[in-house]
């Protein structure tokens, strides 16, 4: 019997605790009760963030936490500059022009990560930008961006960061407070191992004196208003009640297991995974490859044929690439509950797949390839 099975970058594997939180009866929301859940969950967030600040829980996907940062950190014509690099930079790109923002579009090479010093220029060219907007983990071509470095150049400016950390948060080293990150948002859908519908952002003293000053129009996403609720371990509207019972399911496995484990682990999976990818005659798209996400450019195959049959044969999803990607990569994810013995089993299916393709294949020597290179790594 096959059964699903969740190689994707988001949504991504849910955890027994989870989904076994999921079956509970729902409670109301305006209670003691769920109050002190939510605020277990605020300082469970804290905890994976890496921050003192305030995580807000906002109910909608990852896009609607990336859509309240602008609208309400910024004002009509202000200037920012965003970092495009792939699909995800580009949906910064429009949520900014849609608001009427004066926006720098810095396009820079699908796979590559952006360099400091052209940030700089950059800063230096446009003294009055305000904000810049960046990305943890591209997972459009599974390249990790420099954070730390993009943070100290924005600090040195009094400029404002703010970083979609949707896919990356808790597999790709994030240090929010350490590296002076003004604002982080992330999804439930990935690295939290929850179902998607709930989005977070996390707001330092500066965004939070952002807010004071922005002029758009807002309502539901109103982070001064949540701001308030989050004070007293409320919310503003009615909580998505079930995943945040589920939420705190999953926090406490990450705070259990530890955050600064998981980012090795997660680490080594994708370094043993791009030799394994690499014996299968895949090439390794990104420049700056993500704890996250790996994706392997297909060179001569067919990448849609592969995504088909690991789905029909082995019923397997992995992902495709996305907008100029389409067709040129694969993309196999190692977050949230994904763990070594999942990528294996995808390996030893990607195998098989590979080989009815016409593919030469030496049975079993993506995975020996694997288990070397991420148990020598596990040992050390
Ligand atoms: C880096 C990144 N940003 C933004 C998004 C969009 O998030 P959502 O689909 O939850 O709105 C995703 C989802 O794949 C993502 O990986």
């Amino acid at each position: 019997m096959k059964h699903p099975f969740l190689m994707t970058p988001g949504p991504s594997p849910l955890a027994p605790e989870v989904k076994q939180a999921l079956s509970k009866d729902i409670i109301h929301h305006r209670t003691a009760e769920f109050r002190s859940i939510l605020k277990e969950v605020h300082s469970g967030l804290k905890y994976v963030f890496q921050t003192q600040n305030p995580v807000l829980v906002l109910s909608s996907s990852g896009t609607g936490a990336m859509e309240a940062a602008v609208a309400n950190l910024l004002s009509r014509n202000d200037k920012i500059l965003v970092v495009v690099g792939g699909k995800f930079g580009q949906r910064w790109q429009e949520i900014c022009q849609s608001y009427s923002l004066n926006v720098v579009s810095w396009e820079i090479e699908w796979g590559s990560s952006p360099s400091v010093i052209e940030l700089e220029n950059l800063l230096d060219k446009h003294s009055d930008i305000k904000a810049v907007f960046t990305t943890l983990c591209e997972t459009s071509t599974a390249t990790v961006y420099d954070i730390e470095a993009t943070a100290k150049v924005c600090r040195q400016r009094d400029i404002l960061l703010i970083v979609d950390a949707i896919s990356g948060l808790g597999s790709d080293v994030l240090k929010t407070d350490e590296w002076g990150v003004d604002v982080v948002v992330a999804g439930s859908q990935k690295g939290l191992m929850l179902p998607p519908g709930l989005s977070f952002i996390s707001l330092s003293p500066k965004a939070q004196a952002a807010l004071e000053t922005s002029n758009f129009p807002h309502y539901y996403f109103d982070l001064k208003k949540a701001l308030k609720s989050y004070a007293k371990d409320d919310t503003p509207y009615t909580a998505s009640v079930s995943l945040v019972i589920a939420l705190r399911e999953a926090l406490k496995l990450i705070k259990n297991e530890g955050i600064e484990k998981r980012w090795e682990d997660f680490s080594r999976i994708g370094e043993a995974l791009r030799r394994a990818l690499e014996t299968l005659g895949f090439g390794i798209f990104s420049r700056s490859p993500s704890a996250s996400v790996t994706a392997g450019e297909v060179k001569s195959m067919d990448a849609s044929l592969i995504i088909k049959k690991m789905a029909s044969d082995f019923g397997i999803t992995i992902a495709g690439g996305q907008a100029e990607l389409k067709g040129k990569i694969i993309r196999i994810a190692h977050m949230g509950y994904i763990n070594a013995s999942d990528v294996l089993t995808c390996l030893a299916a990607l195998e098989e797949v590979v080989q009815s393709l016409g593919k030469n294949i030496e049975r079993g020597k993506s995975l020996k390839t694997f288990q070397e290179a991420y148990c020598v790594q596990n040992s050390n």
